[in-house]
C-alpha cells in the first residue's frame, strides 16, 4: 500500500506516521462524524453541499465545527493535491477528541480532525453492464440516520449480511417502507416515474441522491420524492443505488428475483449519461 499523505490536526503527514490516541472518543465511543467527497481531476464534487451536511452532523452531535468552510476547502484540496490519482475519494472525520473515558462530554477537549484520500475507481464494467444484486433487510438502526455518524456497526452488519448471500447491498425498510441502502440511497422507477424516499431522520440526505434528483428536474425526467413501499420496490421497472463512491448502480436482482425486464434499464442509461456529463463539467471546472 502506498503511503498516502493525510491531514491530522493541522499537519500533512504520511499515513503511516499519523497517530491518534487510544483515548480518542472516536475510538472509544464512535463519537464523531464524517464525510466522503469525490474529487474529479482535482475538483471536489459538491463541496458546498458536503460541508453543509458536515455542519448539520456536527451540530446534531453538539460539536463545534473546528474549521471554517474556507479552511476545510483548503485542507481538502491540499490532501487531494498531495495524492496520486486523477479521481479520488476524500474521507474526512471529526471526533470529540481525546479525554479520560466518560460518557459525558469532556470540558475543553480539542476535536480530532482527520482527512485522507484514496483513489476513486470507476464502477466496474460488470456492474455497469449487468447491474448488482441486492437483498432487503429490516432497518435495525437508530432514530438519527440523517447524521453521518462514524458509529456504523449496524450498517456494517447489514451490508455484510448482504455480502454473505452474494449480494452487493442491503436495501433497508421500516414498517414496510424503504429507507435507504446500508451505504447508499435508493431510487426506483415505477410506471415510468423516478421515485426516491423523502428526506427524514430515517435516512442519510445523500449528496449523490440530491444531485440525481436535481439532474432529473434539469432534464425533464419525472421524479418524485415520495414514500417508497416494499411492494412498489418489488414491482419496480428499475432500482438504482446511489453514493459518492459508487455513483449510480443499477440493481439486477432483489432478493434473488429479477428487477424489471432489462438491467440496466432505459432510464438508468439516460441518467448515467447525464451524470457522466456532469462529472466532465466538474473536471473542467465548469460545475461544482
Ligand atoms: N456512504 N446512505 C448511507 C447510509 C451511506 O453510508 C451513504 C454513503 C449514502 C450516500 O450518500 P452520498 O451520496 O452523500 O455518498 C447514503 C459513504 C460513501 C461511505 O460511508 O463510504
Amino acid at each position: 500500500m502506498n503511503d498516502a499523505t493525510v491531514y491530522l490536526n493541522g499537519d500533512f503527514v504520511p499515513a503511516s506516521e499519523a497517530k491518534v490516541s487510544v483515548l480518542d472518543r472516536g475510538f472509544i465511543f464512535g463519537d464523531g462524524v464524517y464525510e466522503v467527497i469525490p474529487a474529479y481531476g482535482g475538483h471536489l464534487l459538491r463541496l458546498e453541499h458536503h460541508l453543509a451536511r458536515l455542519g448539520q452532523s456536527l451540530s446534531a452531535i453538539r460539536l463545534a465545527n473546528p474549521l471554517t468552510d474556507e479552511e476545510w476547502a483548503d485542507v481538502l484540496s491540499q490532501v487531494v493535491s498531495h495524492n496520486e490519482g486523477v479521481d479520488q475519494s476524500v474521507y474526512l472525520q471529526v471526533t470529540r477528541g481525546v479525554a479520560r473515558r466518560d460518557h459525558a462530554f469532556p470540558p475543553d477537549t480539542k476535536p480530532t480532525v482527520f482527512v485522507m484520500s484514496t483513489p476513486l475507481t470507476p464502477l466496474p464494467p460488470a456492474l455497469r453492464e449487468h447491474g448488482a444484486e441486492a437483498i432487503t433487510l429490516e432497518d435495525i438502526r437508530w432514530q438519527y440516520c440523517n447524521i453521518k455518524a462514524i458509529a456504523l456497526l449496524p450498517n456494517v452488519l447489514l451490508r455484510q449480511q448482504a455480502i454473505d448471500t452474494g449480494a452487493m447491498e442491503a436495501i433497508l425498510y421500516r414498517n414496510g417502507v424503504v429507507t435507504e441502502g446500508a451505504a447508499s440511497n435508493v431510487f426506483a422507477v415505477s410506471d415510468g416515474l423516478l421515485l426516491t424516499p423523502p428526506k427524514s431522520d430515517q435516512l442519510l440526505p445523500g449528496i449523490t441522491r440530491d444531485l440525481v434528483v436535481e439532474l432529473a428536474h434539469e432534464h425533464n425526467i419525472a421524479c418524485s420524492e415520495t414514500a417508497l413501499s416494499l411492494a412498489t420496490l418489488r414491482n419496480a421497472e428499475e432500482i438504482w443505488l446511489t453514493s459518492s463512491t459508487k455513483e449510480i448502480v443499477p440493481v439486477r436482482t432483489l432478493d434473488g428475483n429479477p428487477v424489471g425486464e432489462h438491467c440496466p434499464g432505459k432510464l438508468w442509461h439516460r441518467m448515467y449519461g447525464i451524470y457522466q456529463d456532469y462529472k466532465a463539467a466538474v473536471r473542467a471546472g465548469e460545475r461544482a
